[in-house]
């Protein structure tokens, strides 16, 4: 097994994720773990990862020295690197310049590490590498004992090694996606360099996980909001695995769910896994206070509210609960680390960190490390139906967000069969493979729903005229929308095929009566969100 310690850079988890890629076991530790720690945790290699510190400031994080002395493969990352020359005789310098992003580095001499692999040759017979770099200060002069690995025209001591004692460093960051070798990097790494075979996978995952749950847990009883999405499911399922009875999940139903979604989650939970869930119908409570409301964020605020307000009622009600279990995942966690320092608030989001502080349970999160791909695989090995786990992903606030304006039941339920009636039919269409800039889908997609990465329909409360059959009809107006996306953070429109819109135009007007207009929405975020509020 690998043993990242942590220095805080925020990709850390990224490179316990490469690793578990790699089919080698890793943990990530603080840095400031003892020296006894380190010397019993038995590791195959050590990985230091970066950090937004300076080596240069007295009072910077550093490994334990034991680390070194281990006799075991260690390779530092951006600060890693540099924590690695300061501690074992070399010299770091204040880099004048922050480098950030997208550089060339060029692969020098021959190391287990690099030797081999590159993305380009230049004329000159020079081996390069695409990597990501992200530093101010750099190695200046390097340890007794290393040669130089790699070097930019910024950087000229980019890679450094110590073969004899199997010491790497890197200024760049292999864990990251935009380092084109950075997984052929630490593969290497962990296979040829520490010997680790490719022998972990998701079901050591599933019993390492239990056991740990367990270990936690006790006799416990432990309490999950089931929401129906991915992660919270994925959470209940893992969590069944390991305590069983002990789990009781609460499923509230605030009316803004999509067509036949109450059913399905309790079917699945319930009926076939046999999972204790308690169905809320908080139906009239949510409607009624959204009554009147027509603001987005005044809306996300009352049903953030008003979900803790129906779920604390009911674990209440659970006295002997002492866990609150909760699907929050890496992405999460980063994500409201870096709230209230930067960024503004675009729109508020809830499910993250919405509970109350007075709420006396302690805090359950078993897939904290994981990135989503990994919780849709383990939702997989857990026996999930593969359509529920690999579904789009669907908003806290739900068809709150998706109704512009007021909220009201009548077009709650004209948007659930409009919005079901477009899922079916992406999913019926076959995909054909189209280019579609900045979307480069890892497993190919069969049909246009897996060609996607958030489709729906968008209730407008407004009326528009129209004829059908002899009549005149004087009716509402949905929007579909349909985007492509890596991260969410940037999309583009899909570029779905007429015929497709075409048909599901036709059965939208001649199926919802109430409604007799479908627009489909060709904005980009940004300026758009995905979303409509
Ligand atoms: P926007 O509309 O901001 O959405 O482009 C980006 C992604 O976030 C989802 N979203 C939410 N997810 N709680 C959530 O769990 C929320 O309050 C929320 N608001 C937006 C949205 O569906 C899209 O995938």
């Amino acid at each position: 097994k690998i043993l990242i310690l942590d220095f805080g850079s925020q990709v850390t988890q990224l490179i316990a994720r490469r690793v578990r890629d790699a089919g080698v076991f890793s943990e990530v530790y603080p840095y400031d773990v003892s020296d006894e720690f380190i010397r019993n945790y038995g590791a195959a290699g050590v990985i230091l990862s970066g950090s937004h510190n300076s080596t240069l400031e007295g009072d910077s994080p550093r490994a334990p020295q034991s680390v070194f002395e281990l006799g075991v493969p260690v390779l530092g990352i951006c600060y890693g690197m540099q924590t690695m020359a300061a501690q074992l005789g070399g010299k770091v310098e204040n880099g004048k310049v922050r480098e950030f992003g997208y550089a060339e580095v060029r692969a020098r001499g021959h190391t287990a590490l690099l030797n081999g692999i590159n993305d380009f040759v230049t004329h000159e017979g020079h081996g390069m590498l695409k990597v990501w770099m992200s530093h101010g200060d750099k190695v200046l002069d390097m340890p007794p004992g290393f040669k130089l690995m790699a070097s930019t025209d910024s950087c000229p001591i980019a890679g450094m090694a110590d073969e004899e004692r199997k010491f790497y460093a890197v200024q760049w960051h292999p864990e990251v996606t935009h380092t084109v070798q950075g997984k052929a990097m630490l593969g290497r790494f962990v296979h040829e360099i520490c010997g680790c075979k490719s022998d972990w996978n998701m079901p050591d995952y599933i019993s390492e996980a239990v056991e740990k749950i367990r270990a936690q847990v006790g006799t416990d009883e432990v309490i999950l909001g089931l929401s129906g999405g991915v992660d919270s499911s994925v959470a209940a399922a893992l969590i069944h695995r390991a305590i069983g009875d002990q789990l009781t999940c609460v499923f509230v139903d605030h009316g803004l769910l999509r067509l036949n979604e109450g059913e399905m989650v309790m079917d699945m939970f319930a009926k076939n896994l046999g999972v204790k869930v308690i169905r809320v119908d908080a139906v009239d409570q949510f409607m009624g206070k959204l009554a009147g409301v027509t603001d987005p964020e005044a809306k996300r605020k009352i049903i953030g509210a008003e979900f803790v307000e129906v779920f604390n009622a009911e674990s209440a009600k659970l006295t002997n609960a002492k866990w609150l279990a909760q699907g929050t995942i890496y992405p999460d966690v980063i994500e409201s680390a870096g709230k209230g320092k930067k960024g503004q608030t675009i729109k508020s989001h809830h499910n993250v960190g919405g509970l109350p502080e007075d709420m006396k349970l302690k805090l359950l999160e078993p897939l904290r490390e994981l990135f989503k791909d990994e919780v849709r695989k383990l939702g997989v090995a857990l026996g999930l139906p593969y359509e529920m786990v690999y579904r789009h992903p669907f908003p806290g606030p739900g068809l709150g967000v998706r109704i512009l304006g007021e909220v009201k039941k009548d077009y709650a339920d004209l948007l659930r069969r409009a919005d079901a009636i477009f899922i079916e039919e992406l999913r019926n269409t076959p995909y054909e493979a189209a280019i579609v800039p900045g979307f480069d889908q890892d497993a190919a997609p069969r049909n246009w729903y897996e060609a996607t990465s958030q489709a729906f329909a968008v209730f407008l409360p407004v009326k528009s005229v129209g004829v059908m059959g002899d009549g005149r009809t004087y009716d509402y107006v949905v929007a579909l929308r349909a985007v492509q996306t890596q991260d969410f953070m940037t999309a583009h429109w899909a570029h779905l095929p007429h015929e497709l819109l075409g048909k599901v135009s036709n059965r939208i007007i001649n199926e919802v009566r109430g409604l007799n207009r479908v627009v489909y929405d060709i904005s980009g975020k940004p300026p758009a969100t995905i979303e409509w509020e």
